[in-house]
């Protein structure tokens, strides 16, 4: 797929749902008593891999498009996967790691795989603390990968210190806390997304956060519920991005969500002289929400850092980008974590955006990015990383000729629409 450099960006878009969000509202759904309605849920491909793995462990759900309906059998109310007893996550590493915290708990055996990127991504880090807890799972090939066999025990509550600030890595550990003997604490190194911990609250289970701690009490029952799910922040990133970058432009973003702990991002583009503003502000169901409207800004370089980063760690590629565009330099430090998600996105952001003409150094832990210089068209190797193909679009907006983008299609794991929408703002559809 081909883009270039348009001379504005204008109008509104209505990003989907969360990701996030709504692998969670299947998954929670499920295990509830009861129907769960959940509105705008995402239709991207992770988000289906969920859906088909609680169908095919004989959890009956509705999906009406935007509007899915869940009936839910309960703590106890999942059957072995029929046939083969197997379950696909596909690309999904939420779908992988949340679910095997479900499956620890439960009283058959599952083998859970998922495409090739799945099998390279690290799951000892749910292994470990979910084997202290009394789970059995195998790495079948020992790579410490997916595929993963899991065999359901008694678990039992642990106190459980986190090396790292991962959402994934907690929320497994607190969903197998739902069916352990007592309590079950996890203490993050930062604050990672909290989706879990608010979500399981309006579905009735007994979670509460201390400081960087998630506890949970064991539940008899979660009952099901009403949710709407906000528009996904990360998709949003792409637009803000855009709208600060290409001269001119004026966007309005509809319905995000702004959780503290993802608007990294937001604090982010202030910092770099972004001119940003959030207007309509609601809560429903511990989340909130905002319409952004984003306008055209000179930018300069930050330092990013520390606490923050598990609340941008996914928009950090399209701020990468962002820095190319911005005067002086922008340092981004304690994300490691970058090496071990869909692709190596430190790797994958230096050798793209430096054929692209940017002035940018890997590092260790993130990247060093002296921005100013233009940037020129190239041919981009998305790696089938969705949010690689989404950085590319956006910059090459605004760079000299052409750029073309390999594996464009994987924008179908979070944002099917992706393309038709920035086409739109450029008024180009
Ligand atoms: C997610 C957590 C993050 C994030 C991923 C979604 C979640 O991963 O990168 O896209 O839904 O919990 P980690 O938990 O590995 O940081």
């Amino acid at each position: 797929m081909e883009f270039q450099r348009v001379t504005r960006l204008q109008g509104q878009v209505m990003v989907p749902g969360d990701k996030s969000i709504s692998h969670r509202s299947i998954m929670f759904g499920s295990i509830a008593k009861g129907i769960t309605e959940i509105d705008n849920f995402l239709q991207g491909a992770d988000c289906l891999s969920t859906m088909a793995c609680f169908q095919k462990m004989g959890i009956e759900i509705e999906n009406k498009g935007s509007r899915v309906v869940v009936h839910g059998k309960g703590l106890h109310g999942l059957e072995a996967p029929f046939g083969d007893g197997v379950l696909d996550c596909g690309n999904s590493g939420t779908t992988t790691r949340l679910i095997a915290g479900i499956l620890a708990a439960q009283d058959f055996s599952v083998t859970l795989t998922g495409d090739s990127s799945i099998q390279k991504r690290p799951m000892k880090r749910i292994i470990a603390p979910l084997s202290q807890m009394g789970a059995h799972i195998t790495s079948i090939n020992g790579t410490g990968c997916a595929p993963l066999l899991i065999r359901g025990q008694k678990l039992s509550g642990i106190s459980y210190e986190s090396p790292v600030a991962s959402a994934q890595v907690k929320s497994a550990i607190l969903l197998a806390g739902l069916y352990a003997d007592k309590e079950t604490r996890v203490k993050e190194p930062a604050l990672s997304r909290n989706h879990t911990e608010l979500m399981l609250q309006a579905f009735g289970a007994d979670v509460r956060t201390e400081d960087t701690t998630a506890v949970i009490q064991p539940a008899r029952e979660l009952f099901g519920c009403k949710l709407s799910v906000p528009g996904d922040i990360s998709s949003a990133a792409f637009f803000l991005a855009a709208g600060l970058m290409v001269p001119g432009s004026e966007i309005l973003l509809k319905n995000v969500g702004i959780n503290p702990t993802r608007d990294g991002v937001l604090r982010v583009c202030e910092e770099m002289g972004g001119n940003v503003t959030l207007l309509n502000l609601k809560t429903e169901g511990g989340e909130s929400t905002a319409d952004i409207l984003v306008r055209h800004s000179p930018l300069h370089g930050t330092v990013i850092e520390g606490a923050i980063i598990p609340a941008l760690i996914d928009e950090l590629p399209v701020i990468a980008a962002m820095a190319c565009m911005a005067e002086g330099t922008t340092i981004i430090r304690d994300a490691a974590e970058l090496k071990v998600k869909e692709s190596n996105r430190i790797e994958v952001m230096v050798k793209n955006l430096s054929a692209m003409g940017a002035d940018v150094t890997e590092t260790e832990d993130g990247m060093i990015i002296r921005g100013g210089r233009p940037l020129h068209g190239a041919v981009i190797d998305s790696r089938l990383d969705h949010r690689i193909a989404m950085t590319f679009a956006v910059a090459a907006l605004c760079s000299d000729g052409i750029t073309e983008i390999k594996g464009a299609e994987c924008v179908n794991i979070s944002y099917p629409e992706f393309y038709r929408d920035l086409k739109r703002l450029s008024g180009n559809a």
